[in-house]
């Protein structure tokens, strides 16, 4: 039987381990694997090639894909449809094992309702997809970020000013409140609760007339703000579009940065940790996951378990529907909020 593997969406530290426990795996079952290049698009593009022990070896600890990325998606593209179905069939591939996100994977999910058997992977840094308790990537970002916050603590400490700390987090603060929590960040914001910077400028001075004077403002890329009363809430975007059309978030830690300056009078630096946060190699427990993964992946073909994912519940690796997994993103409970705010001020 041959399978083919591909890798979508935005990067994420540990999806060569996955790789690599999928080509492993697939020896015991005798399965052969090919890679798709750079997702969906090296299915529609037939750019394909053999993955075998020899090329995956010595990828287990590497950041990136070796098979490439992109946000591709076979439905917006005119034929895109027909080119991955009869691609597939060209090549006798009998299951994809997709390794993606919300984008990635909700495109797996119409793909079965096509007819095409697939298995996916859960992926992403931003640990929103639904159906599993932890995406692999989002232990080794919320590790960066909570490094990096504890670096700008004590410059911020010494220079007794105001840092604000711009996370990744399109549509949920995951990051910025697992990393604000583990770097004890002064003011947590994120997507799920819009901005409200007169109230954190009210929660800044109060710790500085406590006899505090510096604090850490951890955002979230995603989270909305407002420039004045009147105006609509919106995200902060460069104006450009990313290849799958949604707009480019970015700057929204130099705008809460300008606005608690200018309202509590005390001098404030911005830091955007950006792709630093998606590079790289992956942490100890985001390799397990990935292996887990991908050994439960190669298992599901095995089985004939099409249309669903590879999830994490509690600690069992086990397996839910696309659809589900793909309906709705998974957003912060609130009890994570409850702490974080427990140390504020
Ligand atoms: O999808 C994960 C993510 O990290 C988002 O938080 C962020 O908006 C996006 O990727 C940025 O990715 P890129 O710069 O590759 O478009």
């Amino acid at each position: 039987m041959r399978i083919a593997v591909l890798t979508g969406g935005g990067d994420c530290p540990g999806l060569n381990a996955v790789i690599r426990a999928v080509v492993r795996r697939a020896q015991n079952h005798q399965f052969e694997v090919l890679g798709l290049r750079d997702g969906w698009k090296g299915l529609i593009e037939d750019r394909v090639f053999a993955l075998t022990r020899e090329n995956t070896a010595g990828i287990l600890h590497r950041g990136g894909t070796i098979l490439g990325t992109s946000r591709v998606n076979p439905f917006t593209l005119e034929g895109g449809l027909e080119k991955v179905m009869s691609n597939a069939a060209k090549h006798r591939i009998h299951a994809v094992v997709a390794i993606g996100g919300e984008g990635t994977l909700s495109a797996a999910a119409r793909l079965h309702e096509h007819g095409l058997k697939v298995v996916g992977i859960p992926k992403t840094i931003d640990n929103d997809l639904n159906g599993t308790d932890y995406t692999f990537g989002f232990d080794t970002a919320v590790s960066i970020a909570t490094e990096a916050i504890d670096r700008l603590h004590s410059t911020a400490e010494s220079h007794k000013r105001v840092i604000v700390v711009e996370v990744m987090g399109r549509h949920v603060g995951w990051i910025a409140t697992h990393a604000g929590i583990a770097g004890g960040a002064d003011v947590i914001l994120v997507p799920e609760e819009p901005a409200d910077l007169a109230a954190v400028a009210d929660q800044l001075k109060r710790r500085y007339a406590g006899g505090t004077s510096f604090s850490i403002v951890v955002v979230a890329e995603g989270t909305k703000i407002r420039a004045s009363p009147d105006e609509p809430e919106h995200v902060v975007t460069s104006g450009a579009l990313d290849e799958a059309g949604r707009v480019r978030l970015g700057g929204v830690g130099q705008f809460v940065a300008s606005e608690i300056e200018r309202r509590t009078g005390f001098e404030t630096r911005v830091s955007v940790l950006g792709h630093i946060q998606r590079g790289g190699s992956p942490t100890a427990h985001d390799r397990v996951l990935a292996s887990r993964f991908g050994v439960h992946a190669c298992d599901m073909v095995a089985r004939g378990e099409f249309g669903r994912m590879a999830a994490l519940r509690g600690n069992e690796v086990t397996s839910v529907a696309l659809a589900d997994a793909t309906r709705t993103l998974k957003r912060v409970p609130a009890e994570y909020f409850d702490v974080a705010r427990v140390f504020f001020g």
